[in-house]
């Protein structure tokens, strides 16, 4: 007898999204049978969270426009508006950092680490491992439909990841750059011109390695180097891929670690340059002659 072909799977996903599958949480909001403090972990992760996004919504996209704010001082740039893309026929009202920040904001909300806390603290989904969830859950087509499916961009954002990163290496080149009778002239080691180490540098390089250390230690990188391989030692290749593949290991082993330090460092980078050129603060700087 002619076995019948399966069932085809729909082209579109379903209007009333399936309900979702029980699993073994207790049910009902925050109902747990685990005795530790659970929630401790993502309520502070929210605050810190919220805070720097807050931050950084207004620096980079408001603060510019509003109130004619620079956002470079001394040879320092700040993360936020690197590379740097002034278009002269742009409205006043348009921060230049909206041109480049949609990069590091789309990488990071589709991270797969940050998926996970933001899905914890802003949504309860769930609130966390074998916490019950809302009931407002019980139907989810989450990364099925708009607009969590856009989650899906994550590993194309990660290519786009690297230009901003390497833009704000030659920053980092130009911060400890040279200076000529005290004004910053960002060719360093050039003529007569001293290079300089000033805190601003030092904060920009911390910055950047952490941001680097962020992007290579992210998951899709880390599938993309070593995943589809049958065999690891097959070919001189393959090998390499796989050496390759253990070093991205062991920074992706850290993902969490480096995703909250580099939000942190690039909110500071960006207070420090704000700070320095409004004069709150003054940049300690060693002029080598
Ligand atoms: Fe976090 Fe890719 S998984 S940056």
């Amino acid at each position: 007898m002619a076995t019948l072909p399966p069932p085809a799977r729909p082209l579109v996903a379903p209007k009333v999204p399936p309900p979702k599958p029980r699993g073994t949480a207790a049910r009902g909001f925050g109902a747990t049978s685990r005795t530790t403090r659970w929630w401790a972990a993502p309520a502070l992760q929210g605050t810190v969270f919220t805070i720097c996004a807050t931050y950084l919504f207004i620096s980079g996209v408001l603060l510019t426009p509003l109130f004619n704010t620079p956002y470079e001082v001394d040879g320092y740039l700040s993360p936020l508006f690197s590379p740097l893309i002034v278009l002269p026929f742009l409205p006043a009202w348009f921060s230049p950092a909206i041109l480049i920040l949609w990069i590091p904001l789309g990488f990071r909300a589709t991270c797969y680490y940050y998926r996970k806390a933001y899905y914890r603290f802003y949504f309860a989904d769930p609130p966390g491992c074998a916490v019950g969830e809302p009931t407002i859950h019980r139907r989810f087509a989450l990364e099925n439909a708009l607009p969590f499916i856009l989650q899906n961009l994550h590993r194309y954002l990660l290519y786009l990841a690297f230009i901003p990163l390497f833009f704000l290496w030659i920053d980092v080149i130009q911060a400890f750059g040279a200076w000529d009778g005290g004004t910053p002239i960002h060719t360093p080691f050039q003529g007569t011109a001293h290079p300089q180490i000033g805190l601003g540098g030092v904060l920009l390089l911390l910055n950047t390695v952490l941001l680097t250390g962020y992007s290579l230690s992210c998951h899709s990188l880390r599938h993309l180097v070593g995943g589809r391989i049958d065999c690891f030692s097959c070919t001189r290749a393959r090998r390499a891929r796989y050496t390759l593949w253990q070093r991205l290991t062991d920074l992706n082993r850290n993902h969490m670690w480096w995703a909250w330090t580099s939000l942190i460092t690039v909110t500071l980078a960006d207070v420090y340059v704000r700070a320095l050129q409004a004069g709150v603060i003054v940049d300690p700087a060693w002029v080598i002659r």
